[in-house]
């Protein structure tokens, strides 16, 4: 896969010039709503107490972490390379990479899509900010960012291809809402192409709540009409799950 060069010294750089501040959203959501669809109990170490199906939604990423998804072993630890080369892909598709943190995935997919683009999603205005400063220093500029909010991608009706969301959805506070805003952002036939780390794997050195077992994945999808179409396991850590639009 070809990396952008410098990204680590870049985001270093961009991170000493952002104040550290906490997530936040514009998100409005209705009570009644919100508790038919979750659960509240008590937060564990790295979850945020709120339980969606059985699962509690892990806290987010902050962008102070952005150096970590840029780490020149990645690649290699978790074979990113093959998630990419998999995705199935035509040149002229818009594809919607949420989560997208600094874009690590959605550069070198824009390549795969010179026709399309690629839209950019995160929650967080200083992942986007790295995102356009890597576009100002000559990386494709078919990616476009997007400022989501919790519980809503802003993402065109009926406008998609197909969602990759990499090591992001555990983190979605909103997991039923974005389902929802998903399927309806997706062309009949689009797909979703999911990938989390195997929680059915001890021997995958990463904690619980940032893990999905299949069967959690699929009972999640369902709830929002998505159709389970494959999961390949030739990643050395995480499942690559597929789903559809029908
Ligand atoms: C662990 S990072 C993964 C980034 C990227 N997918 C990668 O693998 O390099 C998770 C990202 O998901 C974002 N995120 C969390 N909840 C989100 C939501 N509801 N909508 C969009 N992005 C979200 C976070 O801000 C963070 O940048």
């Amino acid at each position: 896969m070809r990396v952008f060069n410098g990204t680590a010294v870049i985001i270093a750089t961009l991170l000493s010039l952002v104040a550290c501040t906490a997530v936040e959203s514009d998100t409005i959501v209705d009570a009644a709503a919100d508790s038919a669809t979750y659960r509240y109990g008590k937060a564990s170490r790295d979850g945020i107490g709120k339980y969606y199906l059985g699962r509690e939604i892990s806290h987010v990423m902050g962008h102070m972490g952005a150096a970590w998804l840029e780490r020149p072993e990645r690649e290699r630890e978790e074979r990113t390379d093959l998630i990419i080369e998999n995705l199935p892909l035509d040149e002229d598709d818009v594809v919607a990479d949420i989560g997208a943190g600094t874009g690590y995935f959605s550069f070198p997919i824009a390549e795969r899509v010179p026709r399309g683009k690629v839209l950019a999603v995160d929650i967080q205005q200083e992942m986007l900010d790295i995102i356009e400063f890597r576009k100002g220093a000559g990386a494709a500029a078919n990616v476009e960012g997007v400022l989501g909010a919790e519980d809503d991608p802003r993402l065109p009706e009926a406008g998609v291809d197909l969602i990759l969301i990499v090591d992001a959805y555990h983190e979605f506070s909103y997991p039923f809402e974005m389902g929802k805003a998903m399927v309806k952002s997706l062309k009949p036939g689009g797909r979703v192409v999911l990938i989390e780390y195997r929680g059915e794997d001890r021997s995958v050195p990463i904690k619980p709540l940032h893990k999905m077992t299949q069967e959690q994945a699929r009972t999640e999808m369902a709830a929002v009409g998505l159709e389970w179409v494959r999961t390949e396991d030739f990643l050395p850590q995480q499942h690559f799950m597929v789903f559809r639009r029908p």
